[in-house]
């Protein structure tokens, strides 16, 4: 956030716009009952389960999840900044902002280093185009076929073969050193002071994030000779690698409209497909997938289509990557390509309507693997078979829904015509976690009174006050709402007070600023908060009460099995007395 605007003067301009006012800028809505509903701008519908709380000054959308308070709204529609967004809303209120330029120093470290790759990939760009410094990229970019508009609209450049270039660009341009460092932009020298360019002689892919801002870098090299052949920006403060798919900001609402996503290994995969028509596409960038990026992917799609290398590493990268896919509720197909080939020489060669046939023979996961692993499945050993088959288990295990475990089981068992309810047994049993969770009673309410705990805060400030002795950040099993009453803490030991809207600035997590908004829009009747506290109190209490009799359990059990008997003494005495209380 930028620091440079008193957090008083960010609050006074966030009061002054009316969420109401402000999103009926951009959409109808209509008053119902105490909210506001419109048709959600960020996906699309056909009934409204968009919801604006005047009362509150927030909105959520129960169809897609987001949610926020106006200036969140901006950031998301107009994908702007927090600070841009606070810009447009003081003009509109007319409050004027303090001026002072922007690239002083004075902006937050994150919008800093946002505008050191900005100010990078100004320099690399116009470094390309530049008659002799870019002329060799500008050609090498031609022999591989890549289109002006997509030289534009990726924003490749060029970083020239110098150690100084951007860094004497940048301090011309009135960025401190420090910031440059933090972008991973330059690199410290070992022996003596100073810095330089960590991208030399290279062709240069800047990395967005969703909203379309420059995070980072992956430069190719040139000369075919200089090790890596990718060099990348280095994780940042808002850059992580895990958490972020290539190309996805330009794919988002083509995957969000056909609810069917492409995922290729490389940049150059994904740029030839997408100049090629085929625009539901995102890049992995050469790592397997992550659960962050496979949740992410879900957000827009049903379906996957692996289309990797056809060599074995880009096979192996593909296997690793399922079960995050399945796990997000992702349905996954993979595509096989002739041996040499990638996406990128397979669509310059054949054209993208031999793709689009590729992709209509991918195979299932089920049937990619059974293949791969090995052609002829009956021939094989049974002791072989075995370890083939357990290998979906594992698979299955990662499946934490339900209904999409067994679903995927059902469809191995058919594979390889073995009875369902086996394969479901051993995907069970092993599952700790789900075991707790279907002995200990009461714990599937467990994230429901979580959420109305917090609520009962957010609506009655000062009843955080009451409970504030009795419960701690762990009392909460899921990680959000922990983080949730963490903050909140925060803010009453600073300020003790922590209105919703104020909530959602604190935070630069968007699950976050989402969750809160959910939380808002939670109906908890009728009832005497106080009472209501009281009653909640109880069953968290209770309910850790259940767990931890069930972790006694069994440590009780393996201290029995193995014939610890003194310990097994102690537990049970530790247990009656937990019992008793
Ligand atoms: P071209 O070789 O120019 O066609 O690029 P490509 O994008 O097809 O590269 P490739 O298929 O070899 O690799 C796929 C992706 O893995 C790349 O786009 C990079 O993101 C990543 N990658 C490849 N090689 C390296 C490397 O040496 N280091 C790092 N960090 N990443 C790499
Ligand atoms: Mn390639």
């Amino acid at each position: 956030m930028a620091n440079f605007i008193p957090q008083e003067l960010i609050d006074r301009i966030r009061d002054a716009n009316d969420v109401v006012d402000v999103i009926s800028e951009y959409l109808p809505l209509k008053k119902r009952g105490k909210n506001w509903v419109g048709l959600c701008p960020f996906h699309p519908e056909k009934k409204p389960s968009f919801s604006v709380s005047q009362d509150k000054q927030l909105f959520y959308c129960f169809g897609c999840g987001q949610g926020g308070n106006v200036v969140t709204f901006l950031m998301l529609h107009e994908k702007v900044g927090f600070f841009e967004a606070i810009t447009i809303l003081a003009k509109r209120a007319g409050i004027s902002l303090p001026k002072k330029s922007i690239e002083k120093g004075r902006l937050e470290e994150v919008d800093k280093i946002h505008y050191a790759n900005k100010l990078a990939n100004q320099y690399f760009v116009s470094s390309l185009k530049e008659k002799n410094l870019g002329k060799k990229t500008r050609e090498y970019l031609e022999k591989r076929k890549v289109l002006p508009e997509s030289i534009k609209l990726f924003s490749i450049g060029y970083a020239p073969k110098s150690w100084e270039g951007l860094l004497n660009y940048a301090k011309r341009k009135g960025l401190d050193l420090k910031t440059l460092e933090k972008a991973g932009l330059v690199v410290k020298k070992e022996k003596k002071e100073g810095y330089y360019d960590r991208f030399r002689d290279r062709l240069t892919f800047p990395i967005f994030n969703l909203s379309g801002k420059i995070i980072g870098f992956g430069g190719r090299d040139l000369s075919g000779k200089d090790e890596p052949k990718y060099l990348n920006s280095p994780e940042t403060l808002i850059y992580q690698k895990g958490k972020i798919l290539y190309g996805l900001n330009f794919s988002k609402e083509i995957i969000r409209g056909q609810k069917k996503a492409v995922v290729v290994e490389g940049y150059m995969d994904l740029i030839s497909l997408y100049q090629a028509g085929l625009k539901n596409v995102v890049a992995s960038s050469g790592t397997s997938f992550t659960s962050h990026q496979a949740r992410l992917l879900s957000r827009y799609s049903d379906e996957t289509y692996l289309f990797f290398d056809s060599d074995s590493a880009g096979m192996s990268a593909a296997l690793r990557s399922v079960d995050y896919l399945f796990d997000a509720g992702l349905e996954v197909w993979i595509v096989t390509l002739p041996q040499e080939e990638d996406p990128d020489s397979y669509v310059k060669k054949f054209g993208v309507k031999k793709v689009l046939e590729k992709l209509k023979e991918a195979k299932s996961f089920i049937d990619f693997k059974k293949d791969f692993l090995n052609k002829d499945f009956s021939q094989l050993s049974i002791k072989e078979q075995e370890k083939i088959i357990f290998e979906f288990v594992e698979t299955a295990k990662n499946i934490k829904d339900e209904i999409r475990q067994a679903l995927f089981i059902k469809k191995v068992a058919e594979a390889f015509k073995i009875k369902e309810e086996l394969l479901l047994g051993r995907a069970k049993r092993t599952r700790k976690e789900k075991e707790t969770e279907e002995k200990v009673p009461h714990l599937k309410g467990k994230e429901l009174l979580e959420q109305k705990l917090l609520k009962i805060f957010l609506e009655r400030e000062d009843l955080l006050g009451l409970a504030y002795e009795k419960i701690n950040p762990f009392c909460f099993d899921n990680p959000n709402h922990k983080k949730l009453f963490e903050i909140i803490v925060e803010l009453w030991e600073k300020k003790k007070s922590f209105s919703p809207k104020v909530l959602v600035d604190f935070t630069d997590d968007f699950e976050l600023k989402r969750l809160i908004s959910k939380i808002v829009t939670i109906d908890l009747g009728p009832a005497n908060l106080e009472v209501l506290l009281e009653d909640y109190l109880k069953r968290l209490f209770f309910i850790q009460k259940e767990k931890e009799i069930f972790r006694l359990k069994e440590e009780i059990k393996n201290a029995l099995d193995g014939n610890d008997f003194e310990s097994a003494k102690r537990l049970t005495f530790k247990l009656q007395e937990l019992i008793k209380s």
